[in-house]
């Protein structure tokens, strides 16, 4: 292995120091903590893994945290009510609603419902707008926290080739477009590729930031790898694994070991980019808790 490993535990671990530190600040000063909420419907293990983590990750700097859980059987009308509760209680600074949703409700519908000033995944279309137009605001906590990393290890972004391989609403689009904004990081000539793409190689072979977001275990391989890029491997998906004591493995969307022998910089999963999103997460909740004040 040759790459330099973008360690998601030490950045996520600094960012947090300095979070826990503002809040004490804030405690000192009389104010109560901020207050993040969960709401989570059903039973969906990921789902699970990913809250019970938020939920730790935000008591460890000093916030106030409440997971919300509801059955399978919830209805669109009382997720939406609910919603209503959260948006107009002041002591709650911001909330996530845990994706995916069941499929009787309308998860588009439940994103426009957030209060966009209480909106710490940055999903709501009019934080979206405000993005795009470079506009500060609450950002997807992935495409954040990935920045934050890029700026903790001062990688160079400006004039970069930028391949983002996936085209969701929560990584995806807003990877692309805030690598390509006026500002650092960013600046990057950035290429949007996806499951429609021809000859994917011919593009990340290009690429000197190639951020992958397909969703594919283990889908881009060293070989496709132009030598020295910086390698941001979003994926997280659970693989049956035998020999595995919990019955599965964690795989990102990038093959490490052929990947890291040509890469100059890239994130392990886990340990990479799942810990940027939580800090990305407490990051926006401490902005939208200041805001308010
Ligand atoms: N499901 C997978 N990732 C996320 C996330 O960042 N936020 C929410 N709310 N749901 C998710």
């Amino acid at each position: 292995m040759s790459a330099q490993i973008l360690d998601g535990k030490t950045v996520s671990e600094h960012l947090k120091d300095e979070i826990r530190a503002r809040i004490a600040k804030h405690i000192a000063n009389g104010q109560r903590a901020p207050h993040l909420v969960a709401v989570i419907v059903g039973n969906n293990g990921a789902s699970e893994t990913y809250v019970a983590s938020k939920e730790r990750n935000s008591k460890s700097v000093g916030m106030d945290s409440t997971v919300l859980r509801f059955p399978e059987t919830m209805t669109e009308a009382e997720l939406l009510a609910e919603i209503e509760r959260l948006n107009s209680d002041l002591s709650i600074d911001g909330f996530i609603v845990q994706l995916p949703l069941p499929k009787h409700i309308d998860a588009q519908k439940v994103t426009f419902a957030i209060k966009p000033e209480k909106d710490v995944d940055g999903f709501h279309p009019y934080n979206t707008g405000l993005m795009l137009k470079g506009i500060d605001t609450l950002l997807p906590a992935t495409p954040y926290g990935i920045l934050l990393m890029l700026e903790y290890y001062k990688i160079e972004t400006s004039g970069k080739n930028c391949v983002v391989i996936g085209r969701s609403d929560i990584v995806g689009k807003p990877m692309a477009a805030l690598m390509s904004r006026n500002a650092y990081p960013g600046n990057c000539t950035v290429t949007m590729c996806h499951s429609k793409t021809n000859n994917l190689e011919f593009y990340t072979k290009n690429a000197d930031i190639l951020v992958v977001a397909s969703g594919i275990p283990e889908m881009v391989k060293g070989d496709i790898i132009k030598p020295g890029a910086v390698v941001i491997d979003v994926g997280i998906t659970r693989v049956d694994d035998a020999s595995n004591p919990k019955g599965y493995s964690i795989k990102g969307d990038v093959h490490f070991e052929s990947a890291a022998a040509v890469a100059s910089y890239i994130t392990p999963v886990p340990g990479g980019v799942g810990l940027m999103t939580i800090a990305g997460l407490l990051q926006n909740t401490l902005k939208a808790y200041e805001t308010k004040k």
